[in-house]
């Protein structure tokens, strides 16, 4: 699937009800399989972006299309399970479920995606095994490393083999080594998958990792 933004626009209000523009895309083409890496300040509505494509954000106007399908007609029940199975978010604060182990957080998604519960965790086995925490898949989040709940957030976006696996500063509390590693990962986790990779990020040295950079600035109108 390819997913194209047309004439989108996302406009918040403020308290005083003040209409405040964030996000005004005329045309933006993501091809199936590719991987972008947008970037913008703080501020600039990329993690807006991100939650418009995962249909939690409504576009005021335009569309966000997943090849012909504009999500945002769905009803939100529809709009949930296509989610589930489209969509696959790191999200700025990884949004694990602190009551669950790290193998329950990256089966999640395939239950309500509704796979079976034997194939879905020897997938979540292997994908805890991919990004190297064989050794924790039965710790809670609260007990792991930051870079290692990044590793658990990256496994369960992946393990739908989304149409599109969305990461926002998916690097921002790393070092430069675990940084580097978990870019490599993600990577290569949405290749793996097939899935288009869009990253946002305020880094300069996360763009290195990408060919295809793009600003939010020169994206938008
Ligand atoms: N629900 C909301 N209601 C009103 N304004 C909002 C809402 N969500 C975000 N904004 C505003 O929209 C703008 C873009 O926010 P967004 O979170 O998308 O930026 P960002 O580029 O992800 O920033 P950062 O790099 O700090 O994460 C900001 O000015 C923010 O205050
Ligand atoms: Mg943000």
């Amino acid at each position: 699937m390819d997913i194209r933004l047309h004439n989108l626009s996302v406009v918040f209000r403020d308290r005083n009800g003040a209409a405040v523009p964030v996000l005004d895309i005329p045309s933006l083409t993501i091809a199936a399989g590719q991987q972008v890496c947008l970037v913008g300040g703080s501020g600039s509505g990329k993690t807006t972006l991100l939650n418009t494509v995962a249909g939690i954000v409504l576009p005021t106007a335009g569309q966000v299309l997943f090849d012909d399908t504009d999500v945002a007609a769905f009803s939100e029940a529809r709009r949930d399970h296509f989610r589930a199975q489209h969509v696959g978010y790191v999200f700025q604060t990884f949004n694990l479920l602190q009551g669950l182990t790290a193998l329950e957080n990256v089966s999640l998604p395939a239950h309500f995606a509704g796979g079976s519960q034997a194939a879905t965790k020897e997938r979540a086995r292997s994908l805890l095994e991919r990004v190297g925490l064989s050794h924790r898949m039965d710790a809670r989040p609260g007990t792991m490393s930051v870079g290692e709940q990044q590793r658990v957030a990256i496994a369960r976006a992946v393990i739908n083999q989304p149409t599109v696996v969305l990461a926002d500063e998916p690097t921002a509390n790393l070092d430069v080594k675990n940084s580097d590693e978990v870019l490599g990962l993600l990577k290569e986790a949405a290749s793996e998958a097939q899935s288009i990779l869009m990253l946002v990020t305020h880094e300069p040295r996360v763009q290195a990792h990408f060919e295809d950079v793009r600003p939010l600035q020169e994206v938008s109108q």
